[in-house]
């Protein structure tokens, strides 16, 4: 590192966590309770249990579709309309000889607005973790191209594709507002998915 380097990189900017790294940590609690309601459902017990989780995603991936689709997304994120995993999800759903689901209006989405960033987050890091409920399906005997398209990793290989991901938005150039509606939205996306945990729940239980 040279000199004029070293006097530019002042401490403050320098420690800054990455946009990424803050999104994740003013999220983790809320990652944590849909992580664990989706367990409650053990999803990967049963063809039928998985089945309930499935139809969750559904609604979420269709809803998030518009966002994927987003002109002005794509234009400062390009490849976004590729990202979604809304024809896997409904493959999934086809495969198991699922009904098409109901819910997941669109007017509970932000349709504009910088705040879509933090929803796409919530959807583009569920996939991280499918990882881990990619290998639980094949107990019941899904995969790639049967009931878990949706969970598979990218061709491009699940850590990579997030990686790009990563550095389109942490390259956003981002005001002290638009950053907290960034946060906001990927709230408001956790809260999304963890309503429809507890109306699945509820209705399990009748
Ligand atoms: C049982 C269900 C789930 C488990 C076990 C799980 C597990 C994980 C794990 C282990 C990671 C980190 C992966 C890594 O760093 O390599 C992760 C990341 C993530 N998951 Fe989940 N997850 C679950 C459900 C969900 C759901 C339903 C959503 C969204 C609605 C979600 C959103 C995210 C996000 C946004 C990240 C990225 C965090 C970051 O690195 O910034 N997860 N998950």
């Amino acid at each position: 590192m040279n000199e004029i380097t070293q006097v530019d990189l002042k401490p403050s900017l320098a420690d800054a966590p990455t946009r990424l790294a803050d999104l994740k940590q003013s999220t983790r609690s809320d990652h944590q309770s849909v992580d664990d309601m989706v367990m409650e459902m053990a999803p990967f017990d049963s063809r039928a249990n998985y089945a309930r989780f499935l139809r969750l995603q559904y609604i979420f991936h269709k809803a998030m579709l518009p966002l994927y689709q987003a002109k002005d997304l794509n234009q400062l994120m390009p490849g976004l309309a590729a990202r979604s995993r809304y024809d896997a999800v409904s493959k999934d759903l086809a495969d198991l000889g699922c009904a098409i689901p109901a819910g997941g209006s669109r007017d509970e989405i932000p349709q504009t607005g910088i705040s879509r960033i933090g929803w796409l987050y919530v959807c583009e890091g569920s996939s991280l973790g499918a990882a881990f409920l990619f290998k639980a399906a094949a107990g019941i005997g899904l995969g790639a191209d049967f009931g878990a398209r949706h969970l598979a990793a990218h061709s491009d290989g699940r850590g990579r594709h997030w990686r790009e991901f990563v550095t389109q938005v942490n390259g956003l150039s981002l005001d002290a507002s638009e950053e907290q509606a960034v946060r906001d939205g990927a709230c408001a996306a956790f809260a999304f998915f963890r309503n429809l945990l507890t109306v699945e729940a509820a209705g399990n239980a009748n």
